[in-house]
């Protein structure tokens, strides 16, 4: 894929998203793909997906069967993310021998129309727009934003009764496996840092969003018509090896959670944060590191 090329914090970023796409696909709660396949409107819906990244769900559910004509909206406040987005859906329908051509505004894949939008969430709830969508869905991206504050905006993007597919929600519980001493203290710091982040001018995560889900839910009149676990299971495969792209994957977990904690000293002394590092870092190579992390799907309908 090309934009994994350029050496850029987005090609990075893009190629993490690629990685991650294995990891999901065998986390995501069967349960509620389920409801969501039993609640998919008939005929040619328009879905919208917010903070949609490279649109990897978008080709996922593609590849499953759960969308294949319509209108299929990605939004992310990323915009060279988006055009990376561009890319890697062509080459992903050409590698499956699905039609597929460039639009002013995005790609056409088969008999999906994938439209491209730039806007950052809280922005775009406050403006006006067309359409209201049928289907929403939102994954790996709810506990990185004030759920309280944005989910009515979010659920007056459907229509009435429309569906939503919130998925991969974090739910305050890593593990890292063989223990280390410091693995507590560690992730204690890295949750609280996700609960005082700040982006794009507001307050941006919650470590606790999964379990919460269940009460915003209800408060907004939208109470999980199916709710279960997605959590992500990393290790490796009986050739020794992580599947696909994961150990890069895993690699982007330590990453993030270095750079949260290194300029916070007064919760991790640097020496205990370089020696925990290290540690992981030997285990990963050695594909003896074990990585778990909680997370929570829900689907339901709009109010109304
Ligand atoms: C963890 S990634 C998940 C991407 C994609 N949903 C996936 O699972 O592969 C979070 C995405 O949300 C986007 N994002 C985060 N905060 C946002 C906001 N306030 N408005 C729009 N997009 C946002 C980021 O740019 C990023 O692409």
């Amino acid at each position: 894929m090309t934009c994994f090329d350029e050496g850029s914090m987005t090609s990075d970023y893009a190629r993490y998203l690629a990685a991650k796409t294995t990891v999901d696909d065998r986390a995501l709660s069967q349960h509620v793909l389920a409801e969501l396949r039993r609640l998919m409107p008939a005929g040619a819906p328009r879905v919208l997906e917010v903070g949609a990244g490279l649109g990897t769900m978008v080709a996922r559910l593609m590849d499953w069967g759960v969308v294949g004509a319509g209108e299929y909206i990605l939004l992310d406040a990323d915009r060279r993310l988006l055009d990376c987005s561009c890319r890697w859906l062509c080459d992903w329908a050409a590698a499956r021998g699905l039609r597929s051509y460039l639009l002013p505004d995005g790609l056409q894949v088969g008999e999906l129309r994938v439209r491209l939008v730039h806007g950052e969430l809280g922005r775009y709830l406050e403006a006006a727009h067309g359409a209201p969508a049928d289907v929403l869905i939102a994954n790996a991206v709810l506990d990185l934003v004030d759920v309280p504050a944005v989910l009515p905006g979010l659920l007056r993007l459907l229509v009435p009764g429309g569906v939503y597919w919130f998925t991969i929600n974090y739910d305050g519980e890593t593990i890292f496996a063989p223990s280390h001493p410091l693995d507590d203290q560690v992730m204690y710091a890295y949750h609280r840092d996700m609960d005082e982040r700040f982006r794009y001018g507001r307050p941006a995560g919650d470590s606790r969003t999964g379990r919460r889900l269940f009460h915003y839910l209800r408060a907004a009149g939208a109470p999980a018509l199916a709710a279960g676990s997605s959590d992500w299971v990393v290790s490796v495969g009986p050739d020794g090896n992580y599947p696909g792209d994961e150990a890069y994957f895993l690699r982007c977990i330590l990453n993030t959670i270095q750079n949260a904690l290194r300029s916070r000293p007064d919760r991790v002394e640097p020496a205990d944060l370089a020696d925990w590092l290290a540690v992981r870092g030997r285990q990963l190579d050695a594909g003896e590191l074990v990585y778990i992390a909680h997370q929570l799907d829900f689907v339901g309908r709009s109010p109304g």
